[in-house]
């Protein structure tokens, strides 16, 4: 037999909403997504959330629970306390469609705007090959979900969106990470592309993406300094200016 436990809920639209109060059962084992569940099974049949997996695998049931961008399918109850009342919030960064679910096109916008992976020319689909080394290097990116935690958390455009068209956010920072170390890629320079077209400058690394990501990716350390790194010892590299400042002439 579970516990009633307190639960805050954001309920509206676009055209805006409030915090609702709950009181529901919890049992032993449960993650927030089984309490949204039980929720719209007894209380709220019309409460709208987006989920899939309940694995942590789709990165479809992402929301805020006590302000933090988590997935609700991995996040215990066992983690708050007993009289801790719960807040479930929708993502802040995009805007809210209704209830628990926002639209969250943006991302795809930004996907759009990557540019592909390109294989050099001549070889065929299936005669692709690579070295193992070079497979592992960036199997740390391809663990991506999606579930844009690390875009949510973002400052950059959490609370700007006016920075949203200039900027692709963490999420295809490490695409880029990973496109920039595939040895069959033929498009040169991703880090230059990432600076000049992706908004990478304005980025100022305080992590707040890496700490969201459900798959523990390191994208700070491992994909943005890197890139910001090696666009700045290009630019500042002397024979590389040298060479910029003859060729401009
Ligand atoms: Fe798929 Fe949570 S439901 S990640």
């Amino acid at each position: 037999m579970g516990t009633k436990r307190n639960f805050r809920v954001w309920r509206g639209d676009a055209d805006g909403g409030d915090l609702r109060d709950f009181q529901v059962e919890v049992n032993e084992g449960e993650v927030v997504l089984d309490i949204i569940h039980r929720l719209q099974a007894t209380q709220t049949p019309d409460l709208a959330c987006r989920w899939n997996c309940k694995a942590g695998k789709c990165g479809s049931c992402s929301m805020e629970i006590n302000g933090m961008p988590r997935l609700s399918c991995m996040t215990r109850m066992s983690t708050f306390a007993p009289d801790e009342t719960v807040t479930i919030t929708p993502l802040r960064t995009f805007p809210v469609i209704r209830d628990l679910v926002t639209d969250v096109s943006y991302n795809y916008q930004k996907a759009r705007e990557t540019p592909a992976f390109a294989p050099p020319a001549g070889v065929a689909p299936g005669e692709y090959r690579m070295q193992q080394v070079d497979v592992e290097r960036s199997q740390e990116f391809r663990k991506c979900i999606e579930c844009y935690l690390c875009q949510n958390t973002c400052h950059v455009i959490r609370d700007h969106d006016e920075n949203k068209p200039p900027f692709s956010g963490p999420r295809f920072f490490i695409r880029a990470a990973e496109l920039d170390m595939h040895p069959l890629d033929a498009r040169s320079d991703r880090k230059e592309y990432a600076q000049a077209s992706m908004g990478l400058g304005f980025c100022n690394i305080t992590k707040c993406c890496t700490e969201v990501c459900p798959e523990h990716i390191k994208i700070t350390d491992n994909a943005i300094i890197p890139m910001k790194e090696r666009v700045v010892d290009r630019r500042f590299d002397p024979l590389v200016w040298l060479g910029r400042k003859i060729f401009r002439r």
